[in-house]
């Protein structure tokens, strides 16, 4: 028992240690940050207040108020950049998306009109070709600067409902029996 007491004693202390280590590694908030984000914790929260304050260096250095909305739009001046370039790669990446969807398109209405001559193997051809589009735009967006994918649900339908397709053609195209009925 008294083991067992000794030992809950020092897992106490160890992690009393580990708490106020980690609140020291944070950095503690300058009275001007403290009274600053009490004052409009309500508005934006204390705790995010100080957490994004405590951790610049010019704000820990700032004498009032105005200086830490300084420090404030000036991290809202590298958030708004970042953002931008975020958009920049997605609207790129969205627009060559969009190329490959029209084209895809194009290719899947000649695929219809060898379907529809009968022309099975050529209809395959096409319907290969048009399956690569959703994984392109798929891969495209996966490599992107802007690390998102708005697309992944409607890349991932259409390539299997192309796959689908050229599957059904592929295998009539490979039994000459079957040519007749499409
Ligand atoms: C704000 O950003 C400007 C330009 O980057 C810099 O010169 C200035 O020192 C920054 N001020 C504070 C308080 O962070
Ligand atoms: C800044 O913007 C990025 C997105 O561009 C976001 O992930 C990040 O959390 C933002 N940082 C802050 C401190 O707001
Ligand atoms: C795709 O092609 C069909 C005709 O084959 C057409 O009705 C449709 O509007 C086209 N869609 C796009 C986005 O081009």
């Amino acid at each position: 028992m008294a083991m067992h007491r000794q030992v809950a004693l020092l897992l106490a202390l160890i992690l009393l240690l580990a708490t106020g280590d980690g609140s020291l590694a944070v950095g503690t908030p300058s009275a001007i940050i403290t009274r600053t984000c009490a004052a409009v914790g309500g508005q934006v929260g204390y705790d995010s207040c100080a957490g994004a304050l405590s951790a610049d260096p010019a704000a820990a250095a700032a004498k009032d108020a105005r200086q830490l909305a300084v420090v404030a739009t000036n991290l809202t001046v590298a958030n708004v950049t970042s953002t931008v370039l975020v958009l920049d790669d997605l609207v790129k990446n969205l627009r060559a998306c969009l190329r490959y969807y029209r084209d895809m398109n194009k290719t899947l209405k000649g695929a219809l009109g060898d379907l529809r001559a009968g022309r099975l193997e050529a209809a395959s051809d096409k319907l290969l070709d048009a399956s690569h589009a959703p994984s392109d735009c798929d891969i495209l967006l996966f490599e992107g600067r802007a690390e998102k994918n708005p697309m992944s649900k409607e890349n991932t339908h259409a390539a299997w409902l192309s796959r689908l397709a050229y599957a059904i053609a592929s295998s009539q195209a490979l039994n000459p029996r079957h040519r007749r009925q499409v």
